[in-house]
C-alpha cells in the first residue's frame, strides 16, 4: 500500500470511532498539508502529508505506552516499518523536545532525530493553525486555546512556556512559503 494511503487508512482507523474529535482535527491538519506541500519539492510532498495524517494517532488507546503522544506515536510507526523520516517528525512535532524535558523522557526521544527545515516547519504550522474540530486558526488562537483547554500544571503547557518564540518562528517560517504570505503570528 502506498504509504499516504497507509497513513490516511492509519488515522482513521485509530482514531474516527474512538476519538472523532481528534480524527476531526487530523483530517483538518491533512488538508492545511495538502495546502503547504505544494510549496514544497515533490520528494518532501508525501512526506509531510504522510505526517500530518499521523502525527496524533499516539493519543489512541491502543497507542498509550508511556502517555507522550509524539514518542509513543512515533515508537507504534517505527514497529510498523514506516520510513524512518515520518517517524522523527512525528517524534518532534510542536515542540516535543522540551516536553520530553519535563517529564524525564529526553533519552527516549533521543533515537529520533528533528531534522528542522521546511518540512518539519511546515507540520509543526499545520498542526498548530487548525483548531482541535480540524478548522482554521491564527496561531495565536491556537495558542490561546491550548492554554485556556489545559491545567497550568500540564507538562504540555510549562512546555509551551519554554518554547512559544520556537513554535512561532516555525509557523513563521512555513508562511512565508504560502502565495499569500500572511502573517498570523
Ligand atoms: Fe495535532
Amino acid at each position: 500500500m502506498p504509504l499516504l494511503t497507509w497513513s490516511w487508512y492509519t488515522a482513521k482507523r485509530l482514531l474516527a470511532e474512538e476519538l472523532p474529535r481528534r480524527w476531526a482535527h487530523t483530517r483538518g491538519v491533512a488538508h492545511r498539508a495538502a495546502e503547504v506541500a505544494r510549496m514544497l519539492p515533490r520528494e518532501d510532498r508525501q512526506i509531510l502529508a504522510a505526517s500530518a495524517w499521523l502525527h496524533d494517532i499516539g493519543y489512541a488507546e491502543n497507542l498509550v505506552d508511556t502517555g507522550f503522544h509524539q514518542l509513543d506515536g512515533a515508537r507504534y510507526l517505527v514497529a510498523q516499518g514506516v520510513p524512518r523520516r515520518v517517524c522523527a517528525l512525528v517524534a518532534h512535532y510542536a515542540g516535543a523536545v522540551a516536553v520530553a524535558e519535563i517529564r524525564g523522557l529526553s533519552a527516549e526521544l533521543e533515537p529520533f532525530e528533528d531534522e528542522g527545515g521546511p518540512v518539519r516547519d511546515a507540520l509543526w504550522y499545520c498542526d498548530m493553525t487548525t483548531a482541535p474540530d480540524g478548522t482554521p486558526v491564527s496561531f495565536s488562537e491556537r495558542m490561546r486555546e491550548l492554554r485556556a483547554r489545559r491545567s497550568a500544571d500540564d507538562p504540555v503547557i510549562h512546555a509551551l512556556d519554554r518554547n512559544e518564540d520556537e513554535r512561532a518562528a516555525a509557523v513563521r517560517r512555513t508562511e512565508e512559503l504560502l502565495p499569500t504570505a500572511t502573517t498570523h503570528v
